[in-house]
């Protein structure tokens, strides 16, 4: 069976649909590969590595056409490309079946078996398939990476000598593949990030990441059983736009990833969040080529609005990787399908039947849905009586009220023992009951969660210490052994306090 590779035509399409490495693989599972001469020059590879790989070189595309079963593609096929198929020709590439019902029309009338990559239904047994997720994934990075090139500062805060620079400020709108990826690449660049999604299933997610998950004040969530978002209410748009606007006037680079599947982009990002934003602030609009989440997005465009915000409508494709990790996709559906000895067109099977778009001269769109996982139950709190309400102040008072009833006890039972008792005893026994005092006092009063053996041990030993040196001082400074008592002392003290100063200093850090 063989496999042909043609030429992209799409202008600015960078990528193609193997690469030296997949072709070895594709060889690997029986196909004859040829390749359109220079097909993969714009992604770094010549006919020279491809030929090495052991694939034929075809210098026209007709020839490449005519000869294979098989054609691998990125962009879909255009009405030229169509003209030069034959029917019963497998064809893989992106092919938008919902946004192009006329291409499928055309694609059936030629009897060719297309199959829309990005159509692949989102199950864990497709995942390897799955070129939406894995250009995601390189689309989510760049974004980040792109979007600080062109924001004049750094993302990580820094404190150097010369002065503190406060970390970026980075908003996600949309935690798919790509929000994700950007998120986790933000945060190792030491930005702080915020993340908005109608997905609410994806807060974990976000705050796994080390990001804020944001909302908004509506019951409302955009999950449904595909996996994907749906369309939302106007009411939580409307949410969703004021939340946006608080947000443009802080942050410094927003990404926008947020898709409907078979629509136009929503429209989230407006003028007057644009307009809100500061100069020299980024915004990458990853939905460029659905029509853009942002109003002022020119697709394949880096624009600069009169306010001197960055709008990127365009990111490089990093090709080569790109192109190995579309090519590992397809090679995984041709492994799926029975390889060169056993190819076989399924359609009882989940994947293949949604995936191929026309078959046999018929368009076979929309396919019929297959859940990604079933939606999570939706927890309903607990009746407001059954959860037992906790009143801090009152607590604080109650146990204010407590040390101090502590205290009087303690008095009472000094006072009356030391009428008994000879004053030595008494003047050893008072040591002893401060001693335990300010121990309780110095570790119990540390929040249980700081509670580290570090912190305790040092807080104990700093507590012997103290008292330790009240035993020793006497009440004149002209002895040695007070000036000892008293650096001791002071030492154990600013031990003492410099530790919660700094525990409370790492705290704050910690509070964005
Ligand atoms: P996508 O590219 O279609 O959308 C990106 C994100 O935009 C989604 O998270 C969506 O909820 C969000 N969005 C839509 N409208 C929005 C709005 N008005 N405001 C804010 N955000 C909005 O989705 P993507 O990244 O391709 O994947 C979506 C989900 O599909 C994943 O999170 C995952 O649950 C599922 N998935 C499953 C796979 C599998 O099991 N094989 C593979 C990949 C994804």
């Amino acid at each position: 069976m063989k496999v042909g590779i043609p030429k992209e035509l799409v202008p600015g399409e960078r990528r193609v649909g193997a690469t030296p490495t997949t072709t070895k693989r594709l060889i690997k599972q029986g196909f004859e590969v040829l390749i359109e001469s220079g097909a993969g020059t714009a992604a770094n590879f010549t006919d020279e590595d491809y030929r090495e790989a052991g694939a034929s070189i075809s210098p026209e595309a007709r020839d490449l056409y005519a000869q294979s079963d098989i054609i691998l593609k990125v962009q879909a096929v255009n009405d030229a490309e169509i003209e030069l198929m034959h029917e019963g020709q497998v064809s893989l590439s992106y092919l938008w079946p919902a946004q192009n019902p006329e291409l499928l029309r055309k694609l059936a009338a030629k009897g060719v078996n297309a199959i829309a990559m990005d159509s692949i239904p989102r199950i864990s047994r497709a995942q390897k398939m799955d070129v939406l997720s894995s250009m995601a994934n390189i689309a989510g990075y760049r974004s980040v990476i792109e979007g600080a090139n062109h924001f004049g500062r750094f993302l990580n805060g820094q404190i150097t000598a010369a002065g503190k620079v406060a970390p970026a400020k980075v908003l996600v709108i949309g935690a798919g593949v790509a929000g994700l990826a950007a998120i986790g690449t933000a945060r190792s660049l030491g930005a702080i990030v915020r993340a908005f999604d109608t997905r609410s299933e994806v807060a974990e997610q976000i705050e796994s990441m080390g990001a804020e998950f944001l909302e908004v004040n509506i019951d409302e969530d955009g999950s449904t059983a595909s996996g994907y978002s749906k369309v939302m209410s106007p009411e939580f748009i409307a949410a969703e736009m004021k939340l946006f606007k608080e947000q443009a006037k802080e942050v410094d680079l927003i990404i926008t990833t947020a898709q409907i599947p078979g629509r136009e982009a929503p429209k989230l990002i407006l003028d007057y969040h644009v307009a809100a934003m500061k100069p020299g602030s980024v915004i990458v609009d990853l939905a460029a080529s659905t029509g853009g989440n942002c109003v002022m997005t020119k697709d394949g465009e880096v624009y600069t609005t009169d306010n001197g915000v960055h709008i990127l409508g365009t990111l490089d494709q990093l090709p080569s990787q790109a192109s190995q990790l579309y090519g590992n996709n397809l090679c995984h559906l041709l492994d799926d399908m029975g390889k060169a000895e056993n190819f076989k067109i399924d359609m009882e099977d989940d994947v293949v039947k949604r995936a191929m778009v026309t078959h046999n001269g018929e368009v076979n769109w929309p396919p019929e849905p297959l859940p990604v996982s079933p939606p999570k139950a939706k927890v309903e709190p607990a009746p407001a009586a059954a959860i037992p309400v906790v009143d801090e102040a009152a607590e604080a008072k109650k146990s204010s009220r407590k040390t101090a009833l502590t205290l009087a006890l303690i008095g009472i039972g000094m006072f009356l023992l030391a009428r008994v008792a000879p004053s030595e005893f008494m003047g050893h026994f008072t040591v002893f009951v401060l001693a335990v005092f300010i121990g309780w006092q110095v570790i119990w009063n540390v929040t249980h969660a700081l509670h580290t053996p570090l912190m305790a041990v040092t807080n104990a030993i700093s507590g012997i210490i103290i008292i330790g040196g009240l035993l020793l001082t006497k009440a004149s400074f002209s002895e040695p052994m007070t000036i000892v008592a008293f650096i001791a002392i002071l030492v154990a003290s600013i031990n003492i306090v410099g530790g919660f100063l700094v525990t409370h200093r790492m705290l704050k850090m910690f509070r964005k």
